[in-house]
């Protein structure tokens, strides 16, 4: 069934866990997921992208939204407008019945530009306000995401960076975040704690105080009732980095978030844990290892269907680790 974040979140706080929140653009993704979540008995929050949306089409994810919570009737499902930029995305999400939305005005329209605070909180603020009137739940952001090793904050799409930051500027102020929420009632909170979109976050293997866990600890003590969200949280596993390279791919090496890192900051508050790239990875994984071992296969469901298994495998282990296992 559908449920909100507000719901689902308020029991992953009562019992401690936190629950992925998987990108998706397709169908092979979205069953990946409900596949996984169904093994494990875990609730299930997935996202959809400004770019998700163009890809796929509003009445198309509608649509397999409507389909997935009845092929999955046990699982409560939250559908989630990640990073909207304005009022119009958000509304016509909720439009198109997604149960949540992100108003991310940490950034400007552009999603490219840092924007001021005053600008964050009125969009975020009327954007709640409205959410909040249909029943639907809203996520904000406050801090910049981007990466602590060079400073360089990126747009969205973990490229376009959008110029030097410092230090203070990529990690949210916890004093900040209370008056933020007091002044937009948003049901989560989106922080920057040191991780980056993308599969580039780390060029080094990160050695324990990769996330700031103390600013983390901090604002969940002066916000107990807000849920936390930590985006860029993909831990580009090196198994997936490898599969990807061996069969003809070309990424440079590179470190994500640890897993037990993401756990750390589950026993601080964090309910929400974005995850977009290590999914991407598995599934194209997948394609490569068929295109080059089967070269002359041409059924796209051939390509698909183990993509979607790699996905499901890595959406189940993300359940299990979060404990968000056993909570349907
Ligand atoms: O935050 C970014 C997500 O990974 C979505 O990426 O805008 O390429 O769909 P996208
Ligand atoms: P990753 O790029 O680390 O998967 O982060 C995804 C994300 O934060 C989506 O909002
Ligand atoms: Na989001
Ligand atoms: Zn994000």
């Amino acid at each position: 069934a559908l449920i909100t974040l507000r719901q689902l979140l308020d029991h992953a706080a009562e019992y401690s866990y936190g629950v992925p929140a998987f990108n998706i653009n397709n169908m092979e993704q979205g069953l990946a997921i409900m596949e996984a979540a169904r093994a494990v008995d875990a609730p299930v929050i997935m996202q959809a992208s400004r770019g998700a949306r163009s890809y796929a089409n509003d009445i198309m994810l509608a649509k397999m939204i409507e389909a997935l919570a009845a092929i999955y009737p046990e699982i409560p499902l939250c559908m989630h407008q990640d990073h909207g930029n304005s009022e119009a995305t958000c509304m016509t999400a909720i439009r198109h019945g997604f149960t949540s939305v992100m108003m991310d005005g940490s950034l400007k329209a552009d999603a490219k530009t840092p924007a001021d605070y005053d600008y964050n909180v009125e969009i975020t603020e009327r954007v709640s306000r409205m959410a909040h009137w249909v029943g639907a739940s809203v996520e904000g952001e406050l801090g910049i995401l981007g990466s602590l090793e060079t400073g360089e904050a990126e747009a969205e799409d973990g490229h376009g960076a959008t110029g030097k930051l410092d230090h203070s500027q990529l990690l949210t102020d916890p004093d900040q975040a209370v008056d933020f929420v007091a002044r937009t009632k948003v049901d989560a909170l989106a922080i920057a704690c040191g991780t980056s979109h993308g599969a580039y976050k780390f060029s080094r293997k990160p050695d324990g105080d990769i996330l700031a866990m103390n600013i983390i600890e901090e604002i969940h003590q002066k916000l107990p009732n807000t849920h936390l969200v930590m985006h860029g949280s993909s831990s580009v596993p090196q198994e997936l980095q490898d599969i990807i390279n061996e069969y003809g791919g070309e990424m440079p090496q590179t470190f994500g978030v640890p897993v037990e890192e993401i756990v750390r900051g589950i026993r601080h508050g964090v309910r929400k844990v974005n995850i977009d790239t290590d999914c991407r990875m598995a599934m194209t994984g997948q394609f490569r290892k068929i295109a080059t071992t089967t070269p002359a296969e041409f059924d796209p469901r051939k390509f698909l269907k183990p993509a979607m298994d790699a996905m499901r495998d890595l959406c189940r282990n993300r359940f299990e680790a979060f404990g968000t296992a056993g909570q349907a």
